[in-house]
């Protein structure tokens, strides 16, 4: 990839954070860990972003990628309900969203991509900006390709 060294440069401060570290710990999808299922979304929407010239923000399209599942913990160990509004798939945007800011001080519009990725879920968290409608598309891809390509 023509970039990559740019990829790479972005990401870097925070894969050396032992908090992004600590996200090899859980899984995502299958037995992929949510480290490399993050670094897979934050590839993808690289990808798309190139294959459409749309001019993202790379810095908030891969930081927000990066981090878009931030949320530290294990969900398969979380307490099963039946409330969709406490269900994992609706909280952990906003988890994640939390830890971010509160480890990054990430901006405003990098706290769309991850607050935003799992719409249309979470109804009222609506993919706004370029760099969080293709977080929100490349987060669906990459769960579908680890999903079916165990
Ligand atoms: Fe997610
Ligand atoms: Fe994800």
């Amino acid at each position: 990839m023509k970039d990559r060294t740019e990829f790479n440069t972005i990401l870097k401060p925070y894969l050396s954070h032992p908090k992004v570290q600590q996200m090899k710990e859980y899984c995502a999808h299958g037995r992929i860990s949510v480290l490399a299922h993050s670094l897979g979304v934050a590839d993808m929407a690289y990808k798309l972003d190139r294959r459409f010239g749309s001019k993202s923000d790379l810095q908030v399209l891969l930081t927000g990628a990066l981090l878009h599942d931030f949320y530290l913990y294990d969900w398969h160990d979380a307490k099963l309900s039946f409330n969709i509004f406490k269900m994992h798939g609706y909280t952990h945007p906003s988890a994640s969203c939390r830890n971010a800011v509160e480890t990054f001080h990430v901006d405003e519009r990098t706290q769309e991509v991850i607050r935003c990725h799992m719409w249309p879920l979470t109804l009222r968290s609506v993919p706004r900006h370029r760099e969080a409608v293709l977080v929100c598309i490349a987060d669906k891809l990459c769960a579908l390709k680890e999903t079916f390509h165990r």
